[in-house]
């Protein structure tokens, strides 16, 4: 998972590789270490922890540097320890390399380099990398022996590397991690995400798997591990810089749940333009839909979750919601004309990438629901519906599950009016509640002190139970994995029906039970297990769209279909509030990374 930063170029770069780390931090934050190249040495220097312990060893730094390679790590393979900690380098310190991913065939390669005697001074499977280019230097340049490393290597990764005698270049090379090139007036970035570099440059170029990259600031190269050239597109990320800062919050995490009526708005814009092509999908390739797989990970499982019942509902197709780790390896009998559709806000998850692959492998047709342009996933998939929430930076997903659902509600009311089920002005009347919801959105944010007060009564207590029927069951799931990430507590959620069947056990004087009450039919049956959570002692908060429950958190009713998004804004300032009030790092919660780039 890890995140990169390099430069090559005209600029003092030492603080832009730091800035840039800061950005990626929301990928790891485990260690962080930086190659400075200058006056003919490579300096490394590295600290345990985040960024900011990095920083503070660079400004000890005298003199310029014009090229360098940066990284904060999530760790896999070693310990977090400086020993373990990136850029890594050779024997002879002529080599250092930065690595995002996992090297598969690490252990055999590093076996015949210590018989070659290398001496290995980490545990980590990058080592073998630097390892491997200073054997290669024996007979090669540092092009072509960084090239032929690649063709010796097995795994997912992107790499930067540094070579003493060859100084102001980077080779760079991409195999299933995301690496993207900023190309700026007096040189060109390097990184794992767009934000690292979205301060200096808006020009951005993918690499694609295979790519290995010669860069030279100003210049750059794209070629194979052949050398045969590659010619890449130069993307304009229309996202704005200062959507990529706090903006005077405590966290990016409350920015973003502040950012939801934009990033829904901003979406629905976009989608707008694409109804009139059914979202890439002809009206005959719609009709020969006949079910459709759902797949992500974590929270964006969570929108395709919640998705299923809108689809079923409205488009009356079937409908099967798996997360990516399940179904990549699950012997599946695909149905060929079913549409296969992933969701992922960072388009980078190794899980769902490999369950796309499997489905394109079985002839399916694949879309996917993304936020990041150029992503992996989007360049893996035939129609690509985007949300357009800029960047989001907290580890805790707010706004782009809320803009994924925008996005899945869109198209489930435009293949129902493509498949016949909904009428034309039946169609119109949804579509015009669905673009009701920013402004609906901010009557729930206006509600924050509210939520924080009684936060502040239950923030204490150890085990909170979430509970939901229908659409809004995936809602207390979501809301159980938002405290669960960022406050380290018990969080459940349940199928308010099935508490009877064992969970309602595990409530007892004073537990929080926080109920997520929609208008409807199942409203008296929610209603019904409120009850019996609080004859058993439960400390209920009910989330509802009636008006007629008093006690009830609030969100405005518009349509059925709506209260999901309505209330996940509610729980996740429950999430931020709980985290705040005991203290937890809200934005970089332990263990986690936001981008989960390895199986
Ligand atoms: C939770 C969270 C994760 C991600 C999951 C998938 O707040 O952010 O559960 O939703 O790792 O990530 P993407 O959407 O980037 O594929």
């Amino acid at each position: 998972m890890c995140g990169i930063v390099a430069y090559s170029g005209k600029q003092d770069c030492a603080k832009l590789i730091i800035e840039g780390l800061k950005k990626l931090e929301y990928r790891g934050y485990d260690s962080a270490g930086i190659s400075l190249q200058k006056d003919n040495k490579i300096i490394t220097l590295k600290a345990l922890g985040r960024v900011d312990n990095l920083e503070i060893l660079v400004n000890k730094e005298k003199g310029q540097c014009f090229c360098a390679i940066g990284h904060t790590r999530w760790a896999t393979h070693g310990k977090p320890c400086v020993e373990n900690s990136h850029p890594h380098n050779d024997c002879h310190n002529q080599i250092s390399i930065v690595h995002n991913g996992i090297i598969e065939n690490y252990a055999s390669l590093k076996a015949e380099l210590e018989a070659k005697g290398h001496i290995f001074k980490s545990q980590t499977d990058t080592e073998v990398v630097a390892h491997l280019i200073e054997e290669n230097l024996k007979t090669l340049d540092f092009t072509h022996a960084f090239c032929q490393t690649i063709k010796q290597i097995r795994g997912a990764y992107a790499i930067c590397a540094l070579y003493v005698k060859e100084p102001g270049k980077i080779m760079v090379a991409k195999n299933q991690s995301p690496m993207v090139l900023g190309v700026a007036k007096e040189g060109v970035f390097l990184a794992s995400d767009v934000p690292a570099f979205l301060e200096h440059t808006n020009k951005a170029v993918f690499l694609e798997d295979g790519d290995i990259a010669q860069i030279e600031g100003p210049f750059y190269k794209i070629f194979d591990a052949e050398l045969k050239e590659q010619t890449r597109k130069v993307n304009e990320v229309n996202w704005d810089f200062t959507t990529a800062q706090k903006g005077g919050y405590a966290h990016f995490m409350l920015k973003e749940i502040h950012e939801q009526p934009q990033s829904a708005q901003d979406t629905l814009l976009t989608l707008k333009a694409g109804l009139k092509d059914s979202f890439g999908l002809t009206k005959e390739e719609a009709k020969k839909i006949k079910g459709i797989y759902l797949v992500a990970c974590g929270t964006a499982y969570h929108a395709a979750l919640c998705a299923k019942y809108m689809l079923e509902d409205y488009a009356q197709i079937p409908v099967e919601v798996e997360t990516a780790s399940e179904f990549k390896y699950r012997k599946i009998a695909f149905c060929k004309d079913w549409l296969f559709i992933a969701v992922s806000q960072s388009g980078e998850t190794a899980d769902t990438i490999a369950a796309i692959k499997n489905a394109k492998a079985a002839g399916l047709k694949v879309m996917s629901v993304c936020n990041v342009l150029g992503s992996t996933i989007t360049r893996l998939s035939d129609i690509t519906l985007y949300t357009h929430c800029g960047p989001e930076i907290s580890v805790a997903s707010t706004k782009a599950f809320t803009s994924q659902l925008v996005v899945l509600y869109s198209f489930a009311l435009n293949l129902s009016f493509a498949l016949g089920h909904l009428e034309k002005a039946s169609f119109d009347k949804f579509y015009t509640s669905l673009e009701k919801l920013p402004k609906l959105m901010k009557q729930v944010l206006v509600q924050e002190e509210k939520i924080k007060q009684i936060a502040k009564k239950i923030y204490a207590k150890n085990d909170f139970i979430f509970l939901g029927r229908n659409s809004a069951y995936p809602i207390a799931l979501e809301g159980a994995l938002k405290l669960k990430e960022i406050s380290y507590l018990h969080a459940e959620g349940f199928a308010a029906g099935e508490i009877k069947h064992g969970p309602i056990a595990v409530i007892e004087e004073g537990t929080p039970v926080l109920a997520l009450v929609a208008k409807g039919p199942l409203e008296e049956k929610m209603l019904s297990n409120c009850q019996e959570v609080k004859a058993r002692g439960a400390a209920l908060i009910t989330i509802s769209d009636d008006m007629a429950l008093t006690d009830a958190v609030q969100v405005p009713f518009e349509q059925e279909f709506l209260f999901p998004i309505l209330s996940a804004i509610v729980l996740q300032f429950f999430a931020y509030y709980i985290a705040v009030f005991r203290g937890r790092d809200v934005d970089r919660p332990r263990n986690l990374a936001k981008s989960v780039t390895v199986e």
